[in-house]
C-alpha cells in the first residue's frame, strides 16, 4: 500500500501546470477510436482511467500510438472496431464503463466491461435502463445494474429520455449509442450537467440538435459523418481545484495555475469559493479542443463558510471533497445539500470526507444530502485514509498542507486515476 506523508503549515505558491481534463481526454480517445482518419490528441491525461479507455479500444483492434506530446489514434470508423477477445478491465472508471456500455451496445460485437471493486459496486441501471428501451440487450449482476455488464451490440432505436439525475454519463452514453441507431435518440437534463460530449461529437463532424428545456437530441447515422481530427485538452479544473484550495487556505501565498478548462459546466468551484470570499482571477483566456481554458491565479486569504444547493451542485460535483477542506478552514458554517449523488460517486465522498476530517479534530455533521461543517478551528494532523477515492487522498493532502504536525495518509496510489504527478507538483509548489 502507498502512503502519502505530509507536513503541515506549508505555504503554496508557484506558477504550475495540472495533466488534461479527464472527462475530455475519455471523449477525444472515443471519438478518434469511432471516427475515420487520423486524430491527434494533445495534453492527453494519461491517467488510469484515460488510459484505460485507450486499451479498451486497443483490445477492439484500434491502434494508438504516443508521438511527442501527442496521443494518436488510427481510427477506422465503426467498422473498425473489432470484437475484444477477453472482458475488458476499465478499472476505477465510471465514465469510461456507462460511455462505452452506450456505444458498444450498438455496435455488432459482444462485449464484457468490468472494473475494479469500486466500480463493481457503482449503479449502472441509470444507464442500462434506457439504454434497453433503445432496444440494448445489456444484462449485469442484480439485474443489470452492477457490472460486469455483458452487452450484445444490436441496431437500436432512438428514443426520448428525461434523465432523472443531471449527468453527463447518461447523457453521454445515449448520444453514443444514438450515433447509429435507427430515428433520432432525444435526452433532457435537468440541470446543466458537463458538455464536452456535445462538444467533442460536434468537433469530429457530427451534428446535435437542441431543443428548449434542455432536449439534446442525434439523427441516427450521423456516426458516419465522424472524421479525426487535432484536439487540445485544457488543463482538469477538478486538478487545479486542489492547488487553487491548497493556496487560498496558505498562509500568505499567491499560486498561478496555467491553462486549466473553464467551460461554464464545471465552473461551480469558482462559484462558491468567490462566494466564500476567495480571490480567484481568470486571466489569458483562450480556447483548446473546443473548449474554453484560462490562467487562474489565486491569493490566500481568510474564506467564510456558506450555503451550497442546487443548480451550482452539478457545476461542481467532482469538487466537494476539497471543497469540504475549504470550508473546514473558513470561519463559520457551509451547509451543503442536494449532493446525495456523492454517495454513488469513487467512494461514499459524504461519508468519507466525513470520517477522515473528524481525525483531523473538523467538527462536520453527515447528512443523507451533504453535510453540515462547522469551520475555523485548527486541524490537527492524523494517520488517514483515502477510502481508495483519488479525490478524497488528494483532498486529504491539502487538508494536511494547513494543519499542525503531520498527516499520514494512507492507500494513495489511487491517485494516479486522474492526476499522475500529483505529489511531485504539490512539493514544488509548497515551502515551508
Ligand atoms: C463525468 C460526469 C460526472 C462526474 C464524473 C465525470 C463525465 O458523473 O462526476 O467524474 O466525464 O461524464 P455523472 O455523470 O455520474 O454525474
Amino acid at each position: 500500500m502507498t502512503n502519502l506523508k505530509i507536513q503541515g503549515k506549508k505555504r503554496v505558491t508557484g506558477n504550475i501546470k495540472v495533466p488534461g481534463d479527464k472527462s475530455i481526454s475519455h471523449r477525444a480517445a472515443i471519438l478518434g477510436a469511432i471516427s475515420r482518419g487520423e486524430t491527434r490528441i494533445k495534453h492527453f491525461l494519461e491517467g488510469d482511467d484515460t488510459v484505460r479507455t485507450l486499451k479498451a479500444f486497443e483490445e477492439c483492434k484500434v491502434q494508438w500510438r504516443r508521438d511527442g506530446e501527442f496521443i494518436v489514434i488510427e481510427g477506422r470508423g465503426r467498422d473498425g472496431i473489432k470484437e475484444p477477445l477477453l472482458p475488458i478491465d476499465l478499472g476505477n472508471s465510471g465514465t469510461g464503463m456507462r460511455l462505452l456500455a452506450g456505444l458498444f451496445s450498438g455496435l455488432d460485437l459482444f462485449v464484457i466491461l468490468t472494473g475494479d471493486d469500486s466500480l463493481r459496486s457503482r449503479p449502472m441501471g441509470r444507464v442500462n435502463e434506457p439504454l434497453r428501451k433503445m432496444g440494448a440487450k445489456i444484462d449485469g449482476r442484480e439485474k443489470g445494474n452492477y457490472a460486469p455488464l455483458a452487452i450484445r451490440g444490436t441496431q437500436l432505436t432512438g428514443i426520448r429520455h428525461p434523465m432523472p439525475v443531471a449527468s453527463a454519463q447518461i447523457k453521454s452514453a445515449l448520444l453514443l449509442a444514438g450515433l447509429w441507431a435507427r430515428g433520432e435518440t432525444w435526452v433532457k437534463e435537468p440541470g446543466p450537467a458537463r458538455n464536452h460530449t456535445e462538444i467533442m461529437i460536434e468537433r469530429f463532424g457530427a451534428k446535435l440538435k437542441r431543443e428548449g428545456d434542455g432536449w439534446i437530441g442525434i439523427n441516427g447515422g450521423e456516426g458516419e459523418n465522424l472524421k479525426g481530427c487535432e484536439v487540445s485538452v485544457p488543463g482538469d479544473i477538478s486538478s487545479a481545484a486542489f492547488f487553487i484550495v491548497a493556496a487560498l487556505i496558505s498562509p500568505i501565498g499567491e499560486l498561478t495555475v496555467r491553462d486549466v478548462g473553464v467551460n461554464r459546466t464545471r465552473t461551480g468551484i469558482l462559484d462558491i469559493l468567490k462566494e466564500m470570499g476567495a480571490k480567484i482571477e481568470l486571466r489569458n483566456e483562450s480556447q483548446a479542443g473546443g473548449e474554453p481554458q484560462a490562467d487562474m491565479v489565486v491569493k490566500s486569504g481568510r474564506l467564510k463558510g456558506c450555503e451550497v444547493r442546487g443548480e451550482k451542485v452539478v457545476r461542481a460535483i467532482d469538487e466537494f471533497p476539497v471543497l469540504t477542506v475549504a470550508a473546514a478552514y473558513a470561519d463559520g458554517d457551509t451547509a451543503i445539500s442536494d449532493a446525495s449523488e456523492l454517495r454513488v460517486k469513487e467512494s461514499d465522498r459524504i461519508a468519507s470526507m466525513a470520517m477522515e476530517l473528524k481525525k483531523m479534530s473538523v467538527a462536520i455533521e453527515e447528512k443523507p444530502d451533504g453535510m453540515i461543517i462547522h469551520g475555523g478551528k485548527p486541524l490537527r494532523g492524523a494517520v488517514v485514509n483515502s477510502h481508495g477515492d483519488h479525490r478524497v487522498a488528494m483532498a486529504l493532502a491539502v487538508a494536511a498542507l494547513g494543519a499542525e504536525g503531520e498527516t499520514l495518509i494512507q492507500d494513495t496510489e489511487c491517485i494516479t486515476t486522474s492526476f499522475p504527478g500529483f505529489e511531485k507538483l504539490l512539493g514544488e509548489a509548497t515551502v515551508p
